[in-house]
């Protein structure tokens, strides 16, 4: 199987980790990096130290698709001109309901004229984050969805929960629900051999905790996971088609731009068996995300 050839559109945070995820994998080759012309003389950060820089897409040579990792009110434009040369493109402009169904139309419009494939909204949200909280509502049809995000630097230490026998080390946030209640989270990372579900029962009965609304997540290392820039929790109560009260829970740290840049380039190894058009992560089927490899290899998490 041939590997597949892609560009770069942007070096910026989502362009550098799409560059290195491509550089790093096993199927695909980063051909080169598209930047503004004031900004081509940079050298690029190793690994990419000796991947070309170019200021226009054509001076590539032949290319089997483009990751556009521009501020959003560029997207349009450069999709524009990479379909024009029948580049396939994938992209992950940060837009939402009405204002993503319009970009997602007009790219749609291009593609097909060009006859080329295009994936929309392909990060993490848009993107994962739209498909899964669209999962929790196909197994809670009557419910509503709540999602909360937050910075990992609103973490503060908690010395109650620290304090406590079996906790190596604490951290706790606080959010207001969309209802205008309170909500605690407290992330703990426990010494070797204690129990969390009694650490958890201590915590949420504990009269600190007692007036709000506590959830307690296990971790492995607090000191990583201050450092993590972004975090999300969604929420989801509900009743299944049977009438019986659902509560889905989804709980997330990690680094935005890689998340998104992951989705990308899983996007990109769709691109060659789409047909002309433009499509959502929501109208792919998973196992395109896989491309041509569908098993796992080393890069990837291990699946038995
Ligand atoms: N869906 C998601 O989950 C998700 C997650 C993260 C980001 N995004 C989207 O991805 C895009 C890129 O995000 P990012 O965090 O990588 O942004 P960024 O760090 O600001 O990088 C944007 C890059 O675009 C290039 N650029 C071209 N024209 C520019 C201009 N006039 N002003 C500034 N930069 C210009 C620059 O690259 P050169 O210096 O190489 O020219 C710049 O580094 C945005 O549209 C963002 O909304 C989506």
């Amino acid at each position: 199987m041939e590997k597949l050839r892609l560009a770069v559109i942007g070096f910026g945070k989502l362009g550098k980790a799409c560059s290195e995820l491509i550089f790093k994998s096993n199927d695909l080759i980063l051909t080169g990096i598209v930047r503004r012309p004031l900004k081509i003389e940079e050298s690029l950060p190793a690994p990419l130290s000796k991947i070309r820089t170019v200021s226009h897409i054509s001076e590539l040579g032949e290319i089997d698709g483009a990751l556009i990792c521009l501020p959003t009110p560029f997207i349009i434009e450069a999709a524009h001109n990479l379909l024009q040369h029948k580049i396939p493109i994938v992209e992950c402009a940060d837009l939402h309901g009405k204002a993503f169904m319009e970009h997602k139309a007009q790219i749609y419009r291009m593609a097909r004229h060009q006859k080329v494939s295009a994936i929309v909204g392909a990060g993490w949200d848009p993107g994962v984050l739209s498909l899964l909280r669209s999962l929790f509502a196909v197994l809670t049809p009557k419910g509503e969805t709540q999602i909360t995000h937050h910075p990992g630097v609103s973490l503060h230490h908690t010395i109650f929960a620290r304090d406590l026998s079996g906790v190596k080390d604490a951290l706790t946030t606080e959010l207001k629900t969309m209802n205008g209640k309170t909500q605690r989270y407290v992330y703990i990372e426990l010494k070797q051999g204690a129990d969390f579900e009694s650490i958890k029962q201590t915590i949420v009965s504990d009269p600190l905790f007692l007036n709000e609304e506590t959830l307690v997540f296990q971790v492995n290392d607090i000191a990583a996971m201050e450092q993590k820039e972004y975090g999300v929790v969604m929420e989801r109560k509900g009743l299944s088609g049977l009438g019986d009260h659902q509560l889905l829970l989804l709980e997330g740290r990690f680094n935005k731009a890689n998340l998104a840049a992951q989705v990308m380039v899983a996007a990109a190894r769709a691109l060659p068996t789409r047909k002309r058009g433009a499509l959502s992560l929501m109208d792919l089927p998973i196992g395109a995300l896989w491309g041509d490899r569908q098993r796992r290899s080393e890069s990837e998490e291990n699946w038995t």
